[in-house]
């Protein structure tokens, strides 16, 4: 094989092999085998020695060639995998994705939130039971035997062999009962929970809901504490300038009962889609616990005197973020929940 079929041949080799090479180590034996003193290119320079004088020009340049073409190419291939190795896939100057993380539900949120104000206010978290008989529910609570709140279309009865007397609670006022009957005055605190009634499903009620209850019982309580303690509670949680409004009202647990309303946190009385542009939100029932019922639990009405309120969660829920269907705060819909 001459000289220059040699060059031919070795430039067929080189081309093909430029093209495999597919990783560092690769493109390092490539060199080694072509490019370096001991290589195949310098292989062919000595050779030209012995090549005759007329036909030096022509072998010669085709050894340039070569040689200019090899290390072109392998200047390229070098290139490409430094940039490679320069730009890594992943930027670590990208900020952090962070994982996604859920959250408390609003109604737990907002009992949390009640709970810490009431708790700061001395009030102490109690807790009864889902499952009550009808003396905890309505009749320690002083409603007469034929009150109507005891008809079944209010109250879901549960099953039991011998009993006639067992329901699901339909306020957190039979905690009340249960504290009462169990500690001994003073006594302040703050119960939420779970209530049930037998009520259809539409876009403001639910047969499910939860309730807070708050009860303060020690000597020489008066309406004046109650209203003290309600304006304290509502000016921490929803407005520090509320106006407040005292109406009459009626519970058969309380004597006398009242219902609360705040002027409008978001209009402050002007009148606005969240207070059906009365520019007044009612935020409890409540009253001085009724002698009936402090006797029941085995309180000496002449000794002692109580306040009590209570109200719906979920009703704050809605009027505190312009909710107007309650249905949403029990469909789980994750576009809904995220947003809390
Ligand atoms: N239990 C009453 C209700 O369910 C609320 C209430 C509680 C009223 C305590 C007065 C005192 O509507």
């Amino acid at each position: 094989m001459t000289l220059l079929e040699q060059i031919t041949a070795l430039r067929t080799e080189i081309e093909l092999e430029i093209q495999l090479i597919d990783s560092v180590e690769a493109a390092d034996s490539f060199r080694l085998k072509h490019l370096v003193k001991k290589g195949t290119l310098q292989a062919c320079v000595e050779g030209l020695r012995a090549v005759a004088r007329e036909d030096k020009p022509l072998v010669g340049k085709a050894l340039n060639e070569l040689r200019a073409m090899a290390e072109g190419a392998f200047a390229l291939v070098q290139e490409s995998f430094e940039r490679q190795s320069s730009t890594p896939a992943i930027d670590v100057t990208l900020p952090a994705r962070g994982p996604r993380r859920g959250a408390l539900h609003p109604i737990t949120q907002t009992i949390d939130r009640l709970v810490e104000i009431f708790t700061s206010m001395g009030f102490e978290v109690a807790e009864g039971t889902d499952v009550e008989d009808d003396a905890h529910n309505f009749g320690k609570l002083n409603f007469a035997p034929d009150h109507p709140a005891r008809d079944m279309q209010d109250t879901f009865f549960i099953e039991h062999a011998d009993r006639s007397d067992v329901l699901l609670r339909t306020h957190t006022s039979s905690v009340q009962v249960r504290v009462m009957e169990s500690m001994k005055p003073p006594i302040r605190c703050i119960m939420p929970g779970r209530v049930y009634r037998n009520e259809a499903v539409n876009a403001r009620s639910l047969a499910e809901f939860h309730q807070i209850e708050g009860l303060y019982i020690a000597k020489g309580v008066s309406m004046a504490d109650l209203k003290g303690t309600i304006m304290a509670f509502a000016r921490r949680f929803y407005d520090e300038n509320a106006e407040f409004r005292f109406r009459t009202s009626y519970f058969p647990f309380t004597e006398p009962s009242c219902e609360i309303d705040m002027s409008c946190f978001l209009c402050k009385g002007e009148g606005c889609r969240i207070c059906k542009h009365s520019g007044w939100l009612e935020i409890c029932g409540a009253g001085m616990v009724h002698p009936n019922v402090l006797s029941e639990c085995g309180i000496d009405p002449n000794e002692y005197s109580g306040f009590a309120f209570g109200f719906g969660v979920e009703r704050v829920v809605l009027m505190l973020n312009g909710i107007d269907d309650i249905r949403l705060l029990y469909e789980n819909d994750i576009r809904v929940l995220s947003q809390f």
